[in-house]
């Protein structure tokens, strides 16, 4: 994900006084009022895409290319949650697509600019097949050895770049771009979480003891606070990864939690990863569901408030709804406690969506319609009312009501009914990225550098401005 900082643009006000804005009505405990509203915003998102520049590249969004990991697993979650299929063949088709060259999600076309949480976002996407049983797609690499690929890749650049600050992947991968001189929360959480989900649909150790390395290392530098269970945007390699900005985002709590809990469930309830469990849920419900908003409402709070999410931030709230959901089923006692934060964020999502034709919003804690509109607000819509289907996975849950809960709800193993094909040897990009040799400072490190630190200056007046603003609690 490369624009940090960018200001949405609110478009969307225009259409606020046209007529026909009706909200998506949801009742939480009605199964299909939350699969009627999944279905509005999926055929919206849908829409929007079908409807892209680069509509004849399967899987390739707009002016960004990591949404499309994060669409395909909002749209696997819908089928798994809805039982509607209508999307998979677009969904297989773009998954595909974009497994590029060595089938790891390194597509030549864009390898050159991506960072690592871009190319984790599509392994993310392969391993919600796998586990939600969305086919294979014959005649192509197979979800499990794409995101096996992905892995590889992953390994190989932490193993070559071991020297600056003992470990850690960079956030992204080459000189010219500034976040090189970074190794940031989403990076090394993401690949965390990749190890741990392998790790437990494969059975195989060695996925176990990376997740665990990964985890231990970043309690080493400032991104992760293992006594406060804070997590921080980014360190920087030329401060000795000393420093840390103050950013706080969903998604760096999200893609660690998560991963605490594969390794929970793998590990049969260990200590370790139970700790971590609850740590982490305890600072997100802190911090992403502010009390002023009755404590059961996802926001994105950095940036939802003063509604100045850029693209990349309007969708975290979608990728906590599917960690969120996904947590309850493998760490079975959080279930009682994630249910109502699931259920309360669709209830306001559904408000939210009330602009012309039910488009969507950023503000789910908010009634009011907030004049946003695009592709992220419906995409994060769409996986807040599938992933929220969850309260009725239980098998008594379903009478009286049409709706039929996943055969199997909880994520699958290679065990348990989960046979996408294995190749542990995939991966590791002949066509692209070379890894560092080693960390030379030159002109581009430099500038690389000086971005960065006006990223952290930016970081820090926005954080202020929140703070005068109100944004506090
Ligand atoms: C790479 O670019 C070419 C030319 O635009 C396009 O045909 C192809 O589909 C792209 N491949 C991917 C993986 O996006
Ligand atoms: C916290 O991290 C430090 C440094 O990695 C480690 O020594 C310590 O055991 C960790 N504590 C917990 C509770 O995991
Ligand atoms: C949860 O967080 C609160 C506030 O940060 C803290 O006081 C409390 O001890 C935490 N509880 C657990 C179980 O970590
Ligand atoms: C692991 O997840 C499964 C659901 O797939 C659940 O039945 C089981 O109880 C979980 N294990 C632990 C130790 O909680
Ligand atoms: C794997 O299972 C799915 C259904 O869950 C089925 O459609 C597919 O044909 C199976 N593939 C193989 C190779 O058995
Ligand atoms: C386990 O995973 C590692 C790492 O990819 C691989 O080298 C090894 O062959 C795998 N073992 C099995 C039995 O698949």
């Amino acid at each position: 994900m490369r624009s940090f900082i960018t200001f949405s643009i609110l478009l969307g006000q225009l259409l606020l006084t046209m007529p026909f804005a009706t909200a998506l009505t949801v009742n939480a405990n009605d199964p299909n009022s939350l699969k009627s509203a999944a279905s509005t915003a999926a055929a919206s998102a849908v829409n929007y895409y079908n409807n892209r520049e680069s509509k004849l590249i399967p899987g390739k969004f707009d002016g960004t290319w990591w949404e499309g990991g994060a669409f395909f697993t909002f749209l696997i979650n819908y089928w798994h949650w809805t039982g509607d299929d209508q999307y998979n063949n677009l969904v297989a088709e773009g998954l595909s697509w974009q497994g590029g060259e060595d089938n790891d999600f390194f597509p030549s076309n864009y390898s050159s600019y991506l960072g690592n949480d871009d190319q984790e976002f599509w392994a993310l996407a392969a391993l919600t097949a796998i586990e939600q049983k969305f086919p294979d797609n014959p005649g192509h690499a197979s979800w499990l050895s794409l995101a096996q690929g992905a892995f590889n890749d992953f390994v190989a650049r932490w193993e070559v770049d071991k020297a600056s600050c003992g470990g850690g992947l960079r956030w992204q991968l080459y000189p010219t771009l500034a976040g090189y001189d970074s190794k940031n929360a989403i990076s090394n959480g993401a690949f965390f979480q990749i190890a741990a989900r392998l790790a437990r649909y494969t059975n195989n150790d060695t996925y176990a003891t990376w997740a665990e390395t990964v985890w231990d290392w970043s309690s080493t530098v400032p991104l992760f606070d293992n006594s406060t269970w804070k997590i921080y945007d980014m360190t920087r390699i030329s401060e000795n990864c000393k420093d840390q900005d103050v950013m706080q985002w969903s998604y760096n709590y999200g893609s660690y939690v998560t991963g605490a809990a594969y390794m929970y469930n793998y590990t049969n309830g260990g200590t370790k990863w139970k700790e971590g469990v609850d740590g982490l849920l305890n600072t997100t419900w802190n911090t992403f569901f502010p009390t002023e908003y009755g404590g059961n409402i996802l926001s994105e709070v950095a940036c939802d408030p003063i509604l100045t999410c850029n693209r990349d931030q309007v969708c975290f709230k979608g990728l906590m709804a599917n960690w969120l959901s996904t947590i309850a089923l493998i760490v079975p006692y959080t279930y009682s406690t994630i249910l109502p934060k699931l259920q309360g964020s669709a209830v306001g999502a559904g408000a939210q969506c009330s602009g012309p034709n039910s488009a969507c919003g950023m503000q789910w804690f908010s009634q009011k319609y907030d004049g946003t509109s695009a592709i992220e607000q419906e995409m994060s819509a769409m996986s807040i009312f599938s992933n929220a289907l969850v309260g009725f996975s239980a098998p008594t849950a379903n009478s009286g009501s049409s709706y039929t809960a996943p055969e199997a709800p909880a994520p699958v193993t290679a065990d348990t009914g989960g046979n996408s094909t294995s190749n542990p040897s995939g991966g590791q990009s002949s066509t692209g990225y070379q890894p560092p040799k080693a960390m030379k400072i030159t002109g581009g490190d430099r500038a690389g550098a000086a971005i960065l630190t006006l990223v952290f200056a930016t970081a820090w007046i926005g954080m202020m401005v929140w703070l005068v603003i109100g944004g506090a609690n």
